[in-house]
């Protein structure tokens, strides 16, 4: 059975609703290890060996986080720089990460409509963020289609668990698929 690693920064997780409701809906599967890269380091150290030893062990990279100023938290960012280094991440014949899928998640404050030409935001919210898409094809990583939930701390309890589900049921297809590869 293929395995996940979800790369998770929340910078106050201990407040967090949505990305709470996602990670208990898949709390029971036992081939998915959260990493909680705040919790893991509060003093932004990171051990960047220990963080390549796990992205190997794993067939399918999770990275998620709140949407923080149109972008990733901080933590994360500095993750994305010392840990996909070049000769491990990328460069000639050391693409270590090759083959492997990668899953973004992202929870957005503001409403869906917000994120549009004429909404207040201007664009959709996959236009802030073209970086990933590039990071996997530096990388070679099989991107998988962003899951993304809006309006985070104020939607219907009954939308969020929903939408949990549906972030239950995609983790467990793409591993799935994953496995059926191997
Ligand atoms: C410092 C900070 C910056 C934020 N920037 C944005 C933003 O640019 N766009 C947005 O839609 N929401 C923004 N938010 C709202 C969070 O994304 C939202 O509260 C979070 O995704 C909800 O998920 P959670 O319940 O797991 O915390 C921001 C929140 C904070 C604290």
């Amino acid at each position: 059975m293929a395995s996940a690693l979800i790369v998770y920064a929340h910078p106050a997780h201990q407040r967090s609703r949505a990305n709470r409701a996602l990670l208990d809906r898949i709390s029971d599967l036992h081939n998915v290890t959260v990493h909680d890269l705040y919790e893991t380091y509060p003093d932004f150290f990171i051990d960047v060996e220990a963080e390549q030893a796990l992205l190997l062990e794993h067939d399918l990279i999770v990275i998620q986080h709140p949407v923080y100023w149109y972008n990733m938290p901080a933590l994360l960012r500095e993750w994305q720089d010392l840990v996909l280094e070049y000769g491990y991440a990328y460069g000639r014949q050391q693409q270590k990460l090759a083959g492997k899928g990668m899953w973004v998640v992202m929870t957005a404050g503001a409403p869906e409509h917000t994120y549009s030409e004429t909404g207040v935001n201007e664009r959709p919210l996959s236009d802030y963020f073209l970086h990933y898409p590039r990071m996997a094809n530096v990388c070679h990583l099989d991107m998988k289609p962003t899951f993304e939930i809006y309006h985070g701390r104020h939607t219907e309890d009954a939308t969020l668990g929903d939408a949990a589900e549906q972030y239950r049921s995609r983790l467990l297809s793409y591993l799935k698929e994953l496995s059926n590869h191997a």
